[in-house]
């Protein structure tokens, strides 16, 4: 990890702001916190994922949750009958490798040798702890979905865990009469603020407090338009924290979602914007939002349910039920 000077993150805030014109979308905002390539959390700050000198630990690095996903990778594999070829697996967001090792782990090695194991990750710090941890297994990385698709070609089961919530979030905010967009300044003296702007976006949702935030992740969608063309057949996987629909994640949480994490403390309201490029900067996933956003792109759905049914399904522990059910699963198919 590379210690930076405030002054350089300064600068760079400052040239930043005034390209965007002195203002800029808190999703903009949200893309160079966590992934300017200089100065990004991700791409150049974080030091691990669980462990001491993390900001926040995942369902991988916790618990054994790469030995489930084993179960359920090979039950897709019977499903597509692809039981007498190379099987390519495709990792995205791979963070300390923990759910890589175990699911090779579990798979065993005669049924390794007729895997190829692909990651992509976007975090040069991750991708050195991937290989560092994963160095006794055959794995390749790749710098995008798309390149481990071609490597593939086209037929592969892909799975993440805790990927859509660190794509940047737009954040919205509801004024009584329509939704706000947060918009974020940059004054060299007084650092950064929030601003409002009225949003063309259509939500089939009216909260009932003046105030209410959510956020929302198009971020995601049109990342899957990027890859999801040249993919021809196979199966998605994607565990996340979040809720089904706009009430049932937001009713309980008038301010939003967006937090941040630092040395496992949760940071939130304005401290989020404190220590540009040094936190995680996350929030809640709305699945029955990804989810349409996949049928529309040609994904069948084949469930969502709670991580914790997901466990049960696939003959696993079910350890921690209540935090597990504060996780979805969404599975899809092509
Ligand atoms: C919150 S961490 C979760 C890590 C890991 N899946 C786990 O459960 O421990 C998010 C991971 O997604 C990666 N990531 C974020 N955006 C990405 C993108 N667009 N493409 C590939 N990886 C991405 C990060 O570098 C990091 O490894």
């Amino acid at each position: 990890m590379r210690s930076r000077s405030s002054d350089a993150i300064r600068e760079f805030l400052q040239d930043s702001f005034a390209r965007a014109g002195g203002s800029m979308p808190f999703h903009d905002y949200m893309a160079l916190a966590l992934y300017s390539p200089e100065h990004g959390y991700y791409s150049s700050q974080i030091a691990d994922v669980g462990g001491n000198r993390a900001d926040f630990s995942t369902w991988a690095t916790l618990g054994d949750l790469g030995r489930t996903v084993a179960s359920w990778v090979k039950a897709e594999i019977a499903h597509h009958d692809w039981t007498s070829e190379t099987v390519h697996l495709i990792e995205i967001g791979a963070g300390d490798g923990s759910l890589a090792y175990q699911l090779l782990k579990s798979l065993g090695w005669r049924q390794r040798r007729r895997v190829h194991y692909h990651i992509v990750d976007i975090s040069p710090p991750l991708r050195s702890l991937q290989q560092q941890r994963l160095k006794r297994y055959s794995v390749s990385w790749h710098a995008s979905v798309q390149q481990a698709i071609a490597a593939a070609r086209g037929r592969a089961i892909l799975f993440s865990n805790e990927l859509v919530d660190a794509f940047p979030a737009q954040w919205l905010c509801w004024d009584g009469a329509g939704w706000q967009e947060v918009q974020v300044n940059y004054d060299p003296s007084s650092g950064l603020r929030e601003t409002f702007r009225p949003s063309e976006v259509t939500i089939d949702w009216q909260p009932q407090k003046t105030g209410q935030r959510i956020e929302r992740h198009p971020s995601y969608r049109d990342w899957l338009s990027e890859w999801l063309p040249a993919l021809k057949a196979g199966s998605l996987l994607t565990i996340d924290y979040g809720g089904r629909d706009w009430p049932s994640i937001y009713t309980p949480k008038p301010a939003g979602t967006m937090r941040g994490y630092h040395q496992q403390r949760r940071i939130e309201g304005g401290a989020i914007y404190q220590r540009f490029g040094q936190q995680d900067l996350t929030a809640d996933v709305n699945f029955g939002e990804i989810q349409k956003w996949g049928e529309a792109q040609g994904l069948q759905t084949i469930e969502l349910n709670d991580l914790a049914r997901f466990f049960e399904a696939y003959d696993a522990p079910v350890e921690r039920v209540e935090a597990a059910e504060a996780f979805l699963v969404l599975h899809q198919r092509l």
